[in-house]
């Protein structure tokens, strides 16, 4: 990928001490690249960063940076020459966006916009975007491609959507750009070292970290919600993805889409749905134990079943899913128990 370049390919990544960012700046790191890390910390470890050095033998420059300071954000840019930015910063828990929906707006929408100001002030045309399935609402046919209509249901899932519309005008108006949107499905799993996984501060809101923390023996049971979704068993399917796996996909979207303007748009899943159920017996056998759980009702807003048309992104990128669920498991599993208590323990 690097042949013949003069010098490595520099990016910053923020959001990269999170859990996508910093998968994805390992990889980044073994591929080549030459990474800056900005992140507030505000829903991460520092920690992270010594387990990225500790694992690729590579410590990224770290810039502890608010994206709503723009004075900061830009100095980080005029200290940096940059070829493109993965754009992972931001807050993502759905239920919170709906308490706070100024914070969550603030945050994701105002710190993108200085991101893109600053980018372009400073002449780097090359963004790749977080997004999410969610951007497609309540999809009424799956599996689900890029061209489905799109709808939200939270101020989450909103903040995304504004995103992919604002990249969409800004590429518009200046056809320099190459923005990249990635639109990803449910990321699980954790890096085969152990060393690097999920931390959800409190208690977890999202399925995969719950049944870790039940089987790691924090919590009591699974709440199942729901099992009478229109699903062979009753509960909610989704499209569980590797977060190696996606943060490969990353570096497969810089490789093909650096320096083709454009907007350009791929969902990362795997094509496959899996179950609640099937996910607890996926981690059972991961982890050697049985798992408690009970049905409860429905939570509101979520949908019967999402998973993704994974073909756009092979075609295109050359890059589809190799790690399946047991592994998505195994992985998460080894961190969870190594690290019952997160990066507080480290
Ligand atoms: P994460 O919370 O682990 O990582 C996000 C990082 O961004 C955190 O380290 C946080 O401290 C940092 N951050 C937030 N606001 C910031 C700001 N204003 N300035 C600087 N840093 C800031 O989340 P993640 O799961 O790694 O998600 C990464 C991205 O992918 C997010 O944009 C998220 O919305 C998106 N996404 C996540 C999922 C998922 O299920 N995890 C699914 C689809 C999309
Ligand atoms: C998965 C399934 C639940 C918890 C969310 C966001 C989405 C994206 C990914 C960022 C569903 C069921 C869950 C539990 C359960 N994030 N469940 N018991 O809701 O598909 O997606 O994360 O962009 O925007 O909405 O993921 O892991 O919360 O739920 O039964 O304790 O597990 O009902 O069927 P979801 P999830």
């Amino acid at each position: 990928m690097m042949k013949g370049m003069e010098r490595k390919m520099k990016i910053l990544v923020t959001g990269g001490a999170g859990y996508i960012g910093s998968h994805t700046t390992i990889e980044l790191i073994k591929a080549g690249y030459d990474v800056v890390v900005l992140d507030n910390l505000d829903n991460s470890n520092e920690k992270v960063l010594d387990v990225i050095c500790e694992v690729t033998g590579t410590r990224p420059t770290f810039y502890k940076v608010d994206l709503l300071d723009y004075d900061a954000v830009d100095q980080c840019f005029s200290e940096n020459k940059f070829d493109a930015v993965i754009h992972f910063a931001g807050l993502k828990a759905v239920g919170e966006s709906c308490r706070i929906p100024i914070r969550y707006y603030h945050n994701n929408i105002t710190g993108t916009l200085n991101l893109v100001d600053i980018m372009q002030k400073h002449e780097v045309y090359n963004i790749v975007f977080s997004s999410s399935a969610t951007v497609y609402g309540m999809p009424k046919t799956v599996p689900i491609t890029e061209d489905f209509p799109l709808a939200t249901t939270n101020p989450y899932g909103s903040t995304k959507l504004m995103l992919e519309n604002i990249l969409t005008d800004v590429f518009k108006a200046n056809d320099k750009w190459s923005v990249t949107l990635l639109r990803y499905f449910n990321p699980i799993g954790a890096h085969e070292s152990g060393k690097l996984g999920e931390d959800p501060k409190g208690i977890p809101n999202n399925l995969l970290p719950y049944v870790a923390q039940v089987a790691v023996g924090k919590l009591d049971f699974v709440h199942v919600f729901g099992n009478d979704y229109d699903t062979p068993d009753g509960t909610g399917v989704r499209d569980y993805i590797h977060v190696v796996d996606l943060a490969l996909g990353h570096l497969k979207a810089l490789e093909h889409k650096t320096n083709q303007p454009g907007v350009h748009i791929f969902n990362l899943g795997t094509g496959n749905g899996y179950s609640v159920l099937d996910v607890i017996r996926a981690f059972e056998k991961a982890c050697g134990k049985t798992l408690p759980y009970k049905i409860e009702a429905r939570r509101p807003g979520d949908i019967a079943i999402c998973y993704a048309d994974a073909k756009k992104a092979k075609e295109e990128l050359g890059w589809e899913a190799t790690r399946d669920i047991t592994e998505m498991c195994e992985d998460a599993w080894r961190w969870q128990s190594n690290n019952p208590n997160g990066f507080c323990e480290l």
